[in-house]
């Protein structure tokens, strides 16, 4: 499926669920590590969006550098909001709200923020060109829009395991979504009708002995899940035994002196 078919959240599969693993692996990031090309563009005061915000790691860090700005985080999933709205509090945050809504139809009036941000959403969403189109709706005129979306076909694990890589891909795009569209994101801002666009490209390693342990047993938990090889069979994707293959090359992979990975990365922002 491409960018131009249509599929809206509520007929698409969000590939990632909200499983305990997977969470862990959002809790790792932050607006420092994952929002880098955003930071200096954000100054006090400001209204900012954040679409798809997920479980507020990083909305948290977005609110507390416009203070006493406001930070609106929407998600579609409730009990994502309800863990941002808690991390909020813990945090002290009181300058960020979270609610409830679908990013192809936000509760916002026209021209209401100064900046709007995702990470990890476009990948996820089937029809991006409505979804910039309402994101542009709610920005300010000059107002910025950013995101920070993987491109799979460049992340890796060394010693290399290309064919568990492509699988994942090939999910995403069953679900309705965008498995390479960080590094289209360029494209994609200058054809909803952004200027002024910067465009940059990133890694989030896993490098040290503990990443690699955690990444491991991410892997475990979320891509080799019963849940994630029930999908894949059921798309004719991959076989039980390549998943079980999988898992051998990985419990390698974890003891081979050299291994190391990287989930790549493209950023982007635009202004209305
Ligand atoms: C991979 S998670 C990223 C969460 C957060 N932005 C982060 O990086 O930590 C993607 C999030 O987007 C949300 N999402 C996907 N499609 C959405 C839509 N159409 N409307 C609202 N939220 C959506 C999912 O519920 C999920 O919480």
């Amino acid at each position: 499926m491409n960018s131009n078919e249509t599929q809206d959240a509520s007929t698409s599969t969000y590939t990632m669920g909200y499983s305990d693993d997977f969470q862990r692996l959002l809790r790792r990031r932050n607006a420092e590590t994952s929002a880098t090309h955003l930071l200096p563009h954000l100054e006090a005061g400001m209204r900012v969006l954040d679409f798809g915000c997920g479980p507020g790691t990083i909305s948290v860090g977005l609110a507390k550098a416009v203070e006493p700005g406001e930070l609106f985080g929407v998600d579609m999933e409730a009990s994502q909001v309800e863990i941002a709205r808690a991390a909020a509090e813990a945090g002290g945050h009181r300058n960020a709200m979270f609610q409830t809504a679908d990013v192809a139809d936000l509760p916002f009036e026209d021209d209401s923020f100064d900046v709007a941000h995702c990470h990890a959403v476009l990948m996820h969403a089937p029809d991006t060109e409505a979804i910039l189109a309402e994101v542009r709706r709610v920005l300010k005129p000059g107002g910025i829009i950013s995101s920070r979306e993987m491109f799979v076909d460049s992340s890796f694990l060394e010693p290399t395991m290309r064919d568990g890589w492509e699988t994942f891909a090939k999910l995403i795009e069953a679900n309705g979504g965008h498995p390479q569209i960080g590094r289209e994101l360029k494209r994609l801002f200058i054809e909803a009708g952004f200027s002024d666009i910067s465009a940059s490209v990133s890694f989030e390693p896993f490098c040290t002995g503990e990443d690699i342990d955690f990444l491991h047993g991410f892997i475990i938990g979320w891509f080799l899940s019963p849940a994630t090889v029930e999908a894949a069979t059921k798309y004719g994707i991959a076989t039980q035994e390549q998943f079980d293959g999988w898992r051998r090359r990985l419990d390698q992979w974890k003891d081979t002196p050299g291994a190391l990975a990287a989930f790549a990365w493209g950023e982007a922002i635009g202004r209305k």
